[in-house]
């Protein structure tokens, strides 16, 4: 089966972009694993996404109630309901993800904000809470200029990969790699050295994946 792959670009720079290069390279081989495989980017930075305003959330529970709503806050509804089932379209899901105040870009807040909505991306029932993003895999290629990798000084100011863990398995989505590319700043020859390390662990975690499941 074709293998579908969404790159989200949680970073405004572009080409210049680190995190950005490495998930690239990552890319690249998930295609060579993965003849066929489409891949697709949504730039966060000029993507136009819909906007939860206070009258569109209103609008979510009168939707949900049966009552009438404005003919621009049924659409803006669509264009989130589309929003989600286009993101659940994907099997695998590559997030560039620098962090940004120990968190994570407002871009990508946004877009995680925009599709995580009941009934769409998960549901709740008496069992609990049930994410729609269940057998998808995702990989976070996280940058940022501190070096605080679990079990680093600073460690616990990680609000960028704890959080994004936490929203994808709160989704459904469990099997979850990360590619760290830290630190991206202090001496050149520090940076490159960073560079360098996340290529390698991009590589070798796709050469990890593609190996076949020993039964
Ligand atoms: C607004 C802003 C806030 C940042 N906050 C942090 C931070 O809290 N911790 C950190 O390690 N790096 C921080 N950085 C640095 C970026 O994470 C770092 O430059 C990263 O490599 C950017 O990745 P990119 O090149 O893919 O955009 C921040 C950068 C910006 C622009």
């Amino acid at each position: 089966m074709t293998q579908r792959i969404l790159h989200v670009i949680g970073s405004p720079r572009g080409k210049r972009s680190r995190s950005v290069k490495v998930a690239q390279r990552l890319l690249a081989r998930l295609v060579e694993a993965s003849p066929g495989a489409v891949v697709e980017t949504l730039d966060l930075c000029s993507a136009d996404l819909p906007a939860l305003t206070g009258p569109v959330i209103e609008g979510r529970y009168a939707l949900i109630e049966g009552r009438e709503v404005a003919d621009e806050v049924r659409a803006t509804w669509d264009r989130i309901g589309a929003a989600v089932a286009h993101f659940l379209s994907f099997d695998t899901v590559v997030f560039s993800v620098p962090m940004w105040n120990f968190g994570i870009p407002w871009q990508l807040k946004q877009y995680i904000d925009t599709i995580t909505q009941p009934g769409m991306a998960f549901r709740v029932s008496e069992n609990g809470v049930e994410g729609l993003g269940a057998g998808k895999r995702a990989i976070l290629v996280a940058s940022g200029a501190l070096d605080i990798r679990p079990g680093a000084p600073g460690a616990e100011l990680d609000h960028q990969v704890r959080f994004m863990q936490a929203w994808l398995g709160f989704i459904g989505i469990t099997d979850v790699h990360v590619v760290h590319l830290r630190p991206t700043y202090g001496p050149p020859e520090a940076v490159a050295a960073a560079m360098d390390a996340a290529y390698a662990s991009a590589e070798a975690l796709v050469a990890d994946l593609s190996r076949a499941p020993s039964v």
